[in-house]
């Protein structure tokens, strides 16, 4: 902040007395008008983004959100990079973030690992780094003001006390499990996957076959489609996101097979989109536990807390809902915490925002 209000003072008295030619006495008079006047650019906060791509419904969301939030009028300039899912294009925009003398850094990571230089290059250079959605895992945690986020383990924890209550209520015996991972590394892809694995080892859950889908719909009905070659058995796919699910449907229709509660594979998903919850409605998905990626008021409220020399949290969880097709399990408990399950109707759908 006081880095941009001097560069704006200084550019203002150099443009001021090479264009007025006054006296050096009038300038401190001439400055404070030119200041006001040029208040409207030279004010703005500018904020470099630097996204992960454009994998699923949900990053998109996240871009809008970041958009729709730091917009010129609202008295920002919002550089986005998207990174096309690669960590060394990000490295390589956080340079050029710094390069640029930008007033905050925004965050996405592809990865958990691999940032402590090019982080400590942004705290060197005096610029807060902001971490949305997935974590970094860094050796000094003052490499990062703040991380807004999802806890992902218990997004997990919450479809594996759904598929636990469901089997028992519906007599299911053997639970065969296809697991479509995320992005290997990602925090999204670790927490959903050991929430599985965990629950897996405690109900006696087989998980019988497990590829990665990148969190994209492509892969995710390749994945599906190799491991209905390769396993007969399956009676659950566990996604880690909707686009996932929506690819595994595909796969899973086209092999001659049904989804849904009465069909041969019940599908698990992870985000809660528009379309994931379509799916939900139509029971295509059984149940889908909420990612928001509404993040963009969140970043906002810290920067502004920031700008007003305020303390702000280093770490913010975002509170999610959970969804599902019918109401045969209305509820699940976490430890202590009772998590509401909402069964999906049209109304809900329209409630989304993204
Ligand atoms: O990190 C959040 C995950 O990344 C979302 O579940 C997924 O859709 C996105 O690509």
């Amino acid at each position: 902040m006081k880095r941009r209000i001097i560069a704006a003072l200084l550019a203002t008295t150099m443009a001021v007395a090479l264009t007025v030619g006054c006296d050096i006495k009038d300038i401190g008079k001439v400055v404070s008008e030119k200041t006001e006047k040029k208040e409207d650019t030279s004010a703005k906060i500018t904020i470099g983004f630097s996204q992960v791509g454009v994998e699923s419904d949900w990053r998109l969301a996240n871009t809008d959100s970041m958009k729709t939030t730091f917009s010129e009028e609202n008295g920002y300039k919002l550089i986005v990079k998207n990174a096309g899912q690669k960590q060394e294009n990000q490295v390589a925009a956080i340079r050029e973030f710094i390069e640029e003398k930008v007033d905050y850094i925004v965050l996405a990571p592809v990865t958990e690992d691999g940032w402590d230089v090019v982080l400590k290059e942004a705290k060197d250079a005096g610029i807060p780094v902001i971490v949305v959605d997935r974590m970094v895992d860094v050796s000094d945690d003052s490499l990062y003001t703040a991380w807004i986020g999802s806890d992902f383990e218990m997004e997990s924890e919450k479809v594996c006390a759904w598929l636990k209550a469901y089997a028992d209520a519906k007599g299911m015996k053997e639970i065969n499990i296809a697991h479509i991972q995320g992005t290997e590394g990602a925090s999204a892809q670790i927490g959903r996957t050991d929430g599985l694995e965990t629950a897996a080892k405690e109900y006696g859950w087989n998980i019988v076959a497990t590829q990665t889908g990148e969190f994209t719909k492509n892969k995710g009905r390749d994945a599906m489609e190799a491991m209905l070659k390769a396993k007969s058995n399956i009676n659950v796919v566990y996604c880690e996101n909707d686009n996932e699910a929506a690819g595994a449907i595909e796969a899973i229709e086209a092999a001659g097979k049904t989804v849904g509660p009465d069909g041969d594979i019940l599908v698990l998903s992870f985000d809660a989109t528009n379309d994931g919850l379509k799916n939900v409605l139509s029971g295509k998905i059984a149940c889908d536990a909420e990612c928001n990626p509404l993040h963009g008021p969140r970043v906002e409220d810290v920067i502004k807390k920031l700008e007003k020399k305020e303390k702000v949290d280093q770490i913010l969880y975002v509170e999610e809902e959970m969804f599902a097709y019918d109401d045969t399990v209305t509820s699940v408990k976490i430890g202590e915490q009772e998590y509401k399950v909402t069964p999906v109707t049209e109304r809900v759908i329209d409630e989304r925002a993204y």
